[in-house]
């Protein structure tokens, strides 16, 4: 599960997350995806979740108390977005693919410029629960855990 920047110092971070030797928190549950306070206003960020039961690679955005998810996958070519796990380019607010330049609106996914202009990134649904983003759980009676 992803993890969020923290002091250096190990045990129980906010949350109930671990905190690691490298300053990390760990999720304590498979629908965290990171701390709230590790996303702040304006920020995205890198996260790992099952979608559909398959471990995805997730971009996590945040504006004021709003946030949302969507795969780290771009619909022109399928690549992630961010040049290195974790380190995305933005420009004038909005999300960059590093690897063709595909301009998506941050909050939105929509893509407004480049090779997959009028796409979007595909949402994931997510919420807020004790100081964490989590994964939305899925509708009852859906038959995923
Ligand atoms: S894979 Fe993102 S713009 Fe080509």
């Amino acid at each position: 599960m992803q993890s969020g920047k923290m002091p250096p110092e190990y045990g129980v971070g906010a949350g109930g997350g671990q905190v690691t030797k490298d300053g990390y928190v760990q999720a304590a549950t498979p629908r965290q995806l990171i701390a709230l306070d590790d996303l702040p206003d304006g920020a995205v960020r890198a996260a790992d979740g099952a979608v559909d039961g398959i471990a995805e690679p997730l971009i996590v955005v945040r504006e004021g108390g709003t946030v949302r998810a969507f795969l780290n996958v771009c619909p022109h070519a399928g690549r992630r977005l961010d040049w290195s796990p974790g380190n995305f380019l933005i420009d004038q607010g909005r999300l960059v693919c590093a690897a063709h330049g595909a301009c998506f609106e941050r909050m939105s996914g929509h893509c407004v410029a480049g090779p997959c202009r009028g796409d979007a990134l595909r949402e994931v649904a997510v919420e807020q629960a004790d100081g964490w983003v989590v994964l939305a759980a899925p509708p009852a009676g859906s038959g995923t855990p």
